[in-house]
């Protein structure tokens, strides 16, 4: 079955032209296969944005960050670009939230094509998070479009209503495409990485229980139909939830991981746990080969800030404590006045009304 059709012959000579000047370009700049999350920094972004109908096929083509299959893939529709961007956004930002309390939080560069600067150079657990939550974040924005009418390659899924419901509803409404979803994501984001090297592996594996936790986070929606509130009849539709459950999931799995390294078996390179008597990890799980850098200490190479400075938690015991993310050199406390909205009171009609209070608070910040 092929998804993806529209492709003129006219064009390939103006792929290949491009890849020479793409190649030439991997020569200038160290770019590694996943600059494509170039698209969810925020200038790119708002360029794609700008994007118009009879445009964006030669767009695709110079963008040099993206390999030729991304580009081809880009090229299909007007839509494309704006959605992938809006995905690596999602997984950037779900990316910093779900780490803003670790001692790496998932910064983020604007002047470099890398995007994590050099830290994704070490095969980390951090690196397999960021691989995982991007390559959800494509599956989902890719759905959502989809079941929005944004993109005329997908819409709904229908298979879903032959689906047995025991007579306990009715399928209806729109359920979301999340295989159209992931199957778009696993084209775009897998293309490039290599299967014959240990770090193309372990992308991919990631990568995959990225869209595998798309599965997991998706919901049964239904509306009530009948007289008066009767709900003779349920309709319902799958729906994916929030994607804040895709990263909690995730993080849960980061936590999880399993520390791997790649074994030749019958000609073929594969991954296998590290230690002995440890279970294979499966394919929802998250793998990585080396362990992670100290993330304690400023380091430029890697662009790791360091933690000084950072705002922790003097009484918790967990990773944002005071003690574990100050790395022991301790912190100091500082009072600050903060001005906040209070005593809100509703005005008929129609505002609310607050008076502006000013406190102190106590912060603690890393040495
Ligand atoms: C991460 O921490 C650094 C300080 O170490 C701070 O400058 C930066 O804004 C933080 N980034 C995010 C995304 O929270
Ligand atoms: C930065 O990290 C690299 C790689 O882990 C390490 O080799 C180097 O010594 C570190 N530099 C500093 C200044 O800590
Ligand atoms: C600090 O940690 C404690 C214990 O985990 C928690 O109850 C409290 O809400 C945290 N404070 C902040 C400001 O996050």
């Amino acid at each position: 079955m092929t998804m993806y059709k529209r492709k003129d012959h006219g064009e390939i000579s103006v792929v290949h032209l491009s890849t020479i000047l793409c190649v030439t370009l991997l020569f200038l700049v160290p770019v590694t296969n996943a600059t494509w999350w170039l698209l969810g920094m925020p200038s790119t972004y708002h360029s794609t944005l700008e994007l118009k109908p009879t445009t964006y096929k030669n767009y695709c083509k110079k963008l040099h960050y993206l390999v030729e299959k991304q580009q081809e893939l880009c090229g299909l529709n007007y839509n494309i670009l704006m959605t992938v961007g809006r995905g690596a956004k999602m997984g950037i930002e779900e990316c910093q939230f779900q780490f803003r309390m670790s001692r790496w939080n998932c910064s983020t560069f604007n002047n470099t094509p890398t995007v994590f600067g050099g830290v994704l150079n070490v095969k980390s657990r951090e690196k397999a998070y960021v691989y995982a939550i991007s390559a959800a974040g494509v599956a989902y924005s890719i759905t959502r479009a989809c079941s929005k009418g944004e993109l005329s390659e997908c819409g709904c899924d229908q298979k879903i209503r032959s689906r047995d419901t025991k007579g306990q509803w009715e399928w209806g409404g729109c359920s979301e495409d999340v295989r159209f979803g992931s199957k778009f994501s696993k084209d775009f984001v897998d293309s490039g990485e290599d299967r014959n090297t240990p770090e193309g592996l372990m992308n991919l594996h990631n990568n995959r229980a990225g869209r595998k936790a798309l599965k997991r986070n998706k919901e049964r929606l239904c509306k009530c139909h009948g007289v008066s509130g009767s709900c003779s009849m349920r309709v319902c539709w799958m729906y994916l939830k929030p994607f804040r459950s895709v990263g909690q999931w995730l993080t849960k799995r980061f936590d999880g991981a399993t520390r791997v390294r790649a074994v030749q078996r019958r000609k073929k390179l594969r991954l296998r746990p590290l230690g002995k008597n440890i279970k294979r990890p499966g394919k929802k799980d998250l793998v990585y080969l080396d362990e992670s850098p100290d993330y304690c200490n400023r380091n430029k190479t890697l662009g790791v800030f360091g933690t000084a400075g950072r705002l922790c938690n003097h009484t918790s015991y967990g990773m944002d404590g005071c003690r574990l993310l100050c790395c022991g050199r301790g912190y100091q406390t500082a009072l600050r006045r903060v001005e906040e909205k209070c005593n809100c009171k509703f005005k008929w009609c129609c505002k609310v009304v607050c008076e502006q209070c000013s406190y102190v608070r106590e912060e603690h910040h890393c040495n």
